[in-house]
């Protein structure tokens, strides 16, 4: 069954050919990184405008590049939710008129639920069930138990910022270029993670909280510097040298590494008959987390689908068709058809 998969929830453009859930045949991500890298953030109006332009050549690409027609793909699957509203209107209402225009059935499918299918694809070694699911991307950290396929219950979830929005606030911060994540990484290689002291916070049970992590390294920069907690935190990097910017980078990482890491334990306690520990989202990338998580034998996706694409939206609604989940109706009006997992 060759499904094509639709991603435009943030600021990327993507399109996948996928063959029953695990064969990529074609992967095409078109990223606005390089227009938001000038603004420090995606701009949501700006971001909803490129998808338009986007759409069509990206499927088009992703179905030459499978050397499908129209005629091979048996189904069209769409991330309907969460993200921006904006840009997912444009791959939804891209998604139904193709569906309508092709007579495919269409497929809304969760963007979180995607990011943990990514762990099927490319990679020969599968996740078994029971499973726990740590999905760590710019607006989500959550833990999930999974009994089965298309069966999740969130565990443990942020009740502020999310890991990845912590990782662009700090390299802000930092004066570290949009998006954080890899950026932060990048200065991390050459700092020392001991240099700074951060606090974890005291978040009894398997949620998380990380907006007290970004103030603490805002507080400690200051501190560092000798400046008070009043001076503007858009200013401070015009006063860090390259090691304190390496320094506070590398002991960030650290830090919320150890945080993941402490939680993913704890769930293990709580659900001991957990078989696999799978790790999902944008910043599944991370090199200190992958390493940090050896220790549960963790499944990570490869890094190249760590981010949002539409191969992991054609994979996680395989495995939605076989437990038996219906197409939506593309005449509805309604693109928010199910939100399996709220947040
Ligand atoms: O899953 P994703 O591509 O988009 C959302 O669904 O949000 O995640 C994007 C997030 C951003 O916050 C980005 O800074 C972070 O993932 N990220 C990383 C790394 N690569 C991307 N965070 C830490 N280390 C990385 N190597
Ligand atoms: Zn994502």
């Amino acid at each position: 069954m060759k499904i094509l998969g639709i991603e435009t929830s943030c600021d990327e453009t993507a399109a996948s050919v996928v063959e029953d859930g695990v064969k990529i045949l074609s992967n095409v991500v078109v990223s606005q990184i390089d227009i938001f890298a000038e603004y420090g953030g995606v701009i949501p109006e700006v971001a909803a405008r490129s998808h338009l332009e986007a759409a069509l050549p990206v499927v088009n690409k992703a179905l030459t590049d499978a050397g499908c027609t129209w005629d091979d793909i048996d189904a069209i699957a769409v991330t309907h939710a969460p993200g921006l509203l904006g840009s997912l209107l444009i791959g939804t209402l891209t998604a139904r008129t193709l569906a309508i225009l092709h007579n495919k059935p269409l497929y809304a499918v969760h963007h979180l639920k995607s990011h943990v299918y990514a762990n099927w694809l490319s990679i020969p070694d599968r996740p078994t069930f029971p499973l726990l699911a740590l999905v760590v991307s710019g607006g989500h950290t959550q833990i999930l138990y999974m009994p089965a396929h298309n069966q999740f219950e969130i565990i443990g979830t942020t009740r502020d910022d999310a890991v990845g929005e912590c990782f662009d606030k700090v390299a802000k911060i930092l004066g570290l270029p949009y998006p954080g994540g890899p950026s932060i990484a990048k200065a991390a290689a050459e700092g020392d993670p001991n240099k700074y002291k951060l606090p974890h916070p005291k978040i009894e049970g398997l949620d998380f909280s990380f907006s007290g992590l970004k103030t603490a390294v805002l507080r400690a920069v200051q501190k560092e510097l000798g400046l008070p907690i009043s001076h503007p935190s858009h200013d401070l990097k015009n006063h860090l040298s390259q090691r304190q910017v390496a320094d506070f980078a590398a002991s960030f990482q650290k830090t919320a590494v150890e945080i993941l890491t402490e939680k993913m334990q704890m769930a293990l306690e709580r659900y001991p008959d957990a078989k696999s520990v799978v790790v999902a989202g944008g910043v599944s990338a991370n090199k200190i987390l992958r390493e940090g998580f050896e220790r549960f034998s963790a499944f990570f996706p490869d890094a190249s689908l760590s981010g949002d694409n539409g191969a992991m939206v054609a994979a996680a609604c395989y495995f939605e068709i076989q437990s038996g989940v219906q197409p939506v109706d593309p005449y509805s009006l309604n693109i928010y058809p199910r939100i399996s997992i709220e947040n």
